[in-house]
């Protein structure tokens, strides 16, 4: 089943869900574009999986096609590989009304956008997420960046895509734990807004279908909406997120992104319940879901430890943090935490 989700963002963009989009991909496009040239960006795992499908897509529907290929991985989203994009999409000739095709993950996605939102300073982007963390969140809402050795996402743009074509196919493909850390996104969103969505989460096989992309789809984007630059609601996504950042700091980045985000939200989750902010029977429901999923749930790092990476995490303003406490399944809040309390808050959070 096809599902297609507007986002009134930027100049407003489709959000498609379906099996056999990339096959699609051509005509896809052709309807939502006008320029001759495609520049299909994808790491080197992806391109040998579908950028031939892709590529053979666009031709068939009259696109002169560029491919642009990186090593896969976080190492890569870096100035370095920005500047050869940005220098490849110069000499092979894009214009004004191309397209930059983003096909991959989320490391994919912000690389190629962060390229469209500055060559010429701006050219028109479509995101093809393949992974399941880009589909439910990355390819969604216009962050795009690069990182800094001083840190994560530190060069980047709002750049909103002009389409995505989300293949629920390419999920099919996928290692097991890149499929589990996106599953730890989808569970965030369950936590924001709860049913329907936590209902159909009981059952694993759900997690990469139409229904629950579209789902967590719909609430980024509604979210986004209302905040897209970031200023309020949208820190909101960041639950789990602030714990879990200093989980993948001080584990060297050992931790994946997902399961440092799962540790985050069991974190917050259960140091609220012990503080009388939610309820046992909200921290147990969570924390059934992120083993359910074969989720991490705890960590061998100190709330110490722990607090000391949060106090460096950019999102820190003034002496205080917001955290994102959940007062029930279905409705978190913007907390800002005074610098001073965060250690023995995450100290109840581990025990
Ligand atoms: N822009 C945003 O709003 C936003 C939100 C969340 C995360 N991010 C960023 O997203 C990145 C993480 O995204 P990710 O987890 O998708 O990482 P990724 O892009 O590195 O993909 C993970 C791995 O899966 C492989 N892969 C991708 N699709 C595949 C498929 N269909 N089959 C087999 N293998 C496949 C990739 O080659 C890679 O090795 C981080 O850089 C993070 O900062 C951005
Ligand atoms: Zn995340």
């Amino acid at each position: 089943m096809s599902r297609t989700i507007r986002v009134n963002a930027g100049g407003g963009y489709d959000v498609v869900i379906a099996p056999g989009l990339l096959r699609e991909a051509g005509t896809r496009i052709r309807a939502a574009c006008r320029g001759e040239k495609l520049c299909l960006v994808t790491d080197d795992r992806v391109a040998a999986l579908y950028a031939d499908t892709v590529e053979a897509s666009a031709r068939g529907a009259g696109f002169q096609t560029e491919r642009f290929v990186f090593p896969q991985g976080e190492t890569s989203k870096t100035p370095e590989t920005w500047l050869r994009l940005s220098r490849f999409l110069a000499e092979k000739e894009l214009g004004g009304t191309d397209e930059v095709v983003a096909l991959g993950g989320g490391v994919t996605g912000d690389l190629a956008g962060f390229a469209a939102a500055s060559y010429r300073r701006g050219i028109g982007f479509v995101q093809m997420p393949t992974t399941l963390l880009a589909a439910v969140d990355s390819s969604v809402g216009g962050k795009t960046a690069v990182d800094l050795p001083e840190g994560k996402n530190l060069l980047g743009a709002f750049y909103q895509p002009r389409l995505v074509l989300c293949d629920t196919d390419s999920f099919r493909t996928l290692e097991r734990n890149t499929r589990r850390d996106g599953c730890a996104e989808i569970i965030k969103y369950a936590m924001l807004r709860g049913e329907p969505l936590l209902e159909r989460l009981r059952d694993p096989a759900n997690a990469d279908g139409e229904d629950v992309i579209a789902r967590c789809v719909e609430i980024k984007s509604e979210i986004v909406e209302r905040d897209e630059r970031d200023r309020g609601e949208r820190k909101l996504l960041n639950f789990g997120h602030t714990v879990g950042h200093a989980v993948e700091l001080m584990s060297g980045f050992s931790v994946t992104h997902g399961c440092a985000v799962a540790i985050g939200m069991a974190a917050v989750t259960r140091a609220c319940a012990k503080r009388g902010l939610c309820s046992a029977e909200t921290a147990e429901t969570l924390l059934d879901l992120l083993r359910l999923y074969g989720l991490p749930t705890g960590t061998e790092f100190t709330a110490g430890e722990l607090a000391k990476a949060m106090r460096s995490d950019k999102k820190r303003a003034g002496d205080t943090i917001d955290l994102i406490l959940p007062k029930r399944i279905g409705h978190c809040e913007i907390v800002p935490t005074p610098i001073a309390e965060l250690e023995s808050f995450v100290e109840d959070g581990l025990g």
